[in-house]
């Protein structure tokens, strides 16, 4: 077993590679938007980070995904890259950071890359195709997702499962085999049934990473907020969470609290003490 100090960086043509069907264990990705959390996910062993927009709902307070820009996805793609992961940093591209065109979509996509991301994850099917052709020309990864995407909640009425008839579940197909061939090295599927989910895994040769997708996909996707009880919106039914930690963490706070009211803290061994000739001096001025 490779233990963890001895694992190597994980590049995109090893995940590319990983089919089930062909054997491979599953792709396990999660999202990290700072320096403290990426170190821990990657110590625990995950093979991609996402710096996901939703960096807006989880940690900037935002209502959605759409109010983050590309400056602000690359402020915390810097700050997980700081922390000098092996797993394969993903930075999600922002809203309207691909819609202008493949000229301006690769501009942002060579921003993210140079802020420490080693691919970029898009939203949409085969109507962005010239934008991830143009990026992937660029020789800069690029990661597809598709199904419930958050991006368009306005388009979508909110954000509920898609996918559901079998009309709209043919287009899932088609836009999830046109991503792969176009060069995409792995499709997020995010929010649509699982039947939905393991036919697209079977109609392509890269691995689809599942979230709210069933069990049949190449990998699985989770919020890290929603995975350690961080979040404060309710979770939704395909969300585990592991820990939490917001429990502990206003445990810890009350407690601190607690003592600094009761004078309990900081106590002797918290302290710096003057020596006595300083205590002498002090006492003698006397003010
Ligand atoms: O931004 C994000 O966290 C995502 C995942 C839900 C896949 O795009």
């Amino acid at each position: 077993m490779t233990t963890l100090e001895a694992r190597p960086k994980v590049g995109v043509p090893g995940i590319a590679a990983r089919k089930r069907r062909d054997g491979a264990d599953p792709v396990v990705m999660i999202t990290a938007y700072d320096t403290p959390f990426a170190r821990i996910v990657d110590d625990a062993g995950v093979d991609l980070i996402l710096v996901g927009d939703s960096v807006a709902d989880n940690v900037l307070g935002y209502e959605d995904t759409l109010q983050v820009d590309v400056a602000q996805i690359a402020h915390h793609v810097a700050a997980v890259a700081r922390a000098r992961p092996r797993a394969l940093v993903v930075a999600d591209m922002p809203w309207m950071s691909y819609h202008l065109g493949p000229a301006d979509a690769l501009r942002n996509a060579a921003v993210l890359v140079r802020a420490g991301a080693d691919a970029v994850k898009l939203e949409g099917g085969r109507r962005r195709l010239p934008v991830v052709q143009a990026i992937l020309d660029a020789e800069i990864p690029v990661m597809g997702h598709l199904g419930l995407t958050p991006q368009s909640v306005h388009a979508l009425g909110g954000l509920r499962v898609q996918a559901r008839d079998p009309e709209a579940a043919a287009e899932l197909l088609l836009d999830a085999k046109a991503l792969a061939v176009a060069g995409c090295f792995a499709l997020v599927l995010e929010g649509v049934p699982d039947a939905v989910a393991t036919a697209a895994t079977g109609a392509v040769d890269v691995p689809t990473i599942g979230i709210g997708a069933g069990a049949d996909c190449d990998g699985q996707v989770l919020v890290l907020h929603d995975v350690l009880g961080l979040s404060t919106r309710p979770s939704p039914k395909f969300v585990r969470r592991y820990a939490d930690l917001a429990t502990i963490a206003r445990d810890a706070v009350a407690a601190y609290a607690a003592d600094v009211r009761s004078s309990a803290f900081p106590g002797d061994d918290e302290t710096y003490h003057a020596s006595p000739a300083l205590r002498d001096s002090l006492a003698a001025r006397g003010d």
